[in-house]
C-alpha cells in the first residue's frame, strides 16, 4: 500500500483504485442504476469511485457490468452494441459474452478468440435497482432487505407503493452519509420545506426543540431512534454507506433504503428504494428525498447551486417538489465538496455522526492490516 496517504488511510472520503476506502466500498454491493432507466439491448457508460465501467442490458433482460474498453484496441465498450446476452465492440466486430470472454472476432483465428477477455463483475437487481459488486473475490450474500425491513421497519413489502428515486449531489458522497444519523439537522435544514405556508425565512425557536435521541450501535449498524415524538423517526446506517430510514410524513410513514455512492470523490449519486405506507402525498413533512427531473423545474441539484453561487434563495424554490433534496444539498454542499473536517467543532448532538467515523475507522484499520472485513449482513 506503498502509494496511500496517512490521509487517506484516516479519511474515508477518498474511494478511487486502490485507496483504503475505496476497496472497504468495493467489498459491498453498490446501486449503480435504476433499472427503468436500461432498456433491453442498450448500453451506457458507468462511472463509480472514480473508475469507468460498462453497464449493459441484453436481449435476455440481465443487467450486466463489464470493464469499460474492449480487449483489442481498447476502444470503449459503452459504443458498442447488444447481440443477445452479448456485447459486440463498435471499432472491429470482437464480440464479448456476459462472462466477459469474447466469443466472435471477425477475421481472427479462434485461439485468438479463446485468450480475449475482458473483466465481467457481478450484478443483482433488487426493487428496481440494479446493484453491482466490483470488489475482489466472492461477493457478500446480497443484503435481505425485506427481511430487513421487517425487523426492523414497517414491511417493505406491505407499503402500497414502493418506488425507486435517484438525485445528484455535488459533494463527496461521506458528507452525505454522516447526514443521515445527523438527527439535529432536521427541524433547522428542513424548516422551509416542513412549513405547510412556506414562509419562514428566519429560525424559529420553538423549531429547536429536539426530540431526545438514543444511540444503538451493532457490528455493522448504528440506529438513531426518537424516544418519543408525534411521529415516528428512526434512522439506521448500514455500513459503509447505506441508511435504512423510517420517518413520519404528513399522513402515515415513509420507510426507505438509500445508498450514497461515489461517482468521484468529489460528486456522488443517491439511489433509494421508497415505501410509502400512505396514499402517495405531494407534501411529506419532511425528510422525502426525491427524482431529479419533474415538471418544469430545473433539478435539484442545479437549484442547489444556484443558491450556493448566491445567485437565488431557498424562498424561490418553496414550489419545488424536491425541496427537500435543496435543502440538504445546500447544507451539505456547503460543507466543500470535500469537506474538511479538521477543525470541526463536534458537539453532543454529533453522537451519530461520530460513531458512523468510528465504525468505519475500525473498518479501515482492520482492512489495512490485511484483516478480514466484517461483512455481516444487516
Ligand atoms: S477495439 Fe474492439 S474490436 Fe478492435
Ligand atoms: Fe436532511
Amino acid at each position: 500500500m506503498s502509494t496511500v496517504t496517512d490521509d487517506q488511510v484516516r479519511d474515508p472520503v477518498f474511494t478511487s483504485p486502490g485507496t483504503p476506502a475505496g476497496r472497504l466500498m468495493r467489498s459491498y454491493w453498490q446501486p449503480v442504476l435504476q433499472s427503468k432507466d436500461l432498456a433491453p439491448a442498450t448500453v451506457q457508460p458507468l462511472t463509480v469511485m472514480s473508475e469507468q465501467f460498462t453497464l449493459y442490458r441484453g436481449e435476455d433482460g440481465i443487467a450486466r457490468v463489464m470493464a469499460p474498453r474492449c480487449a483489442h484496441r481498447l476502444t470503449v465498450l459503452s459504443v458498442g452494441t447488444v447481440e443477445g446476452s452479448s456485447l459486440r465492440c463498435m471499432f472491429h466486430g470482437w464480440k464479448f459474452g456476459g462472462d466477459g470472454r469474447c466469443v466472435e472476432a471477425p477475421g481472427e483465428s479462434d485461439r485468438l478468440v479463446a485468450r480475449a477477455a475482458v473483466r465481467a463483475y457481478p450484478t443483482w437487481e433488487a426493487h428496481g435497482l440494479i446493484f453491482t459488486y466490483l470488489g475482489e473475490g466472492e461477493p457478500p450474500p446480497f443484503p435481505d432487505l425485506d427481511g430487513f425491513s421487517r425487523r426492523h421497519g414497517r414491511d417493505l413489502t406491505a407499503a402500497p407503493t414502493v418506488e425507486t428515486e435517484t438525485y445528484l449531489r455535488r459533494c463527496n458522497f461521506f458528507t452525505n452519509v454522516e447526514n443521515g444519523l445527523d438527527h439535529a439537522h432536521v427541524p433547522f435544514t428542513h424548516r422551509l420545506s416542513a412549513d405547510p405556508t412556506r414562509t419562514k425565512t428566519g429560525f424559529d425557536p420553538s423549531a429547536a426543540h429536539q426530540e431526545p435521541i438514543e444511540v444503538t450501535r451493532e457490528v455493522t449498524t448504528i440506529r438513531v431512534r426518537e424516544r418519543s415524538g408525534d411521529s415516528p423517526y428512526q434512522a439506521t446506517f448500514l455500513m459503509p454507506n447505506a441508511l435504512h430510514l423510517i420517518v413520519g410524513i404528513r399522513s402515515g410513514v415513509m420507510e426507505q433504503f438509500a445508498w450514497r455512492v461515489p461517482i468521484d470523490d468529489e460528486t456522488h449519486r443517491s439511489f433509494a428504494i421508497v415505501g410509502r405506507h400512505v396514499p402517495r402525498s405531494p407534501a411529506p413533512t419532511h425528510m422525502v428525498g426525491g427524482a431529479e427531473v419533474d415538471s418544469d423545474w430545473l433539478p435539484a441539484d442545479e437549484c442547489a447551486e444556484l443558491i450556493l453561487n448566491g445567485e437565488k434563495r431557498l424562498l424561490d424554490f418553496v414550489e419545488h417538489p424536491h425541496l427537500v433534496n435543496i435543502e440538504d444539498h445546500v447544507a451539505q454542499v456547503g460543507m466543500g465538496r470535500l469537506a474538511d473536517r479538521t477543525n470541526e467543532l463536534l458537539a453532543e448532538s454529533d453522537k451519530g455522526v461520530v460513531q458512523i467515523r468510528r465504525m468505519w475507522r475500525s473498518q479501515l484499520d482492520a482492512l489495512v492490516r490485511d484483516e478480514p472485513l466484517n461483512r455481516k449482513p444487516w
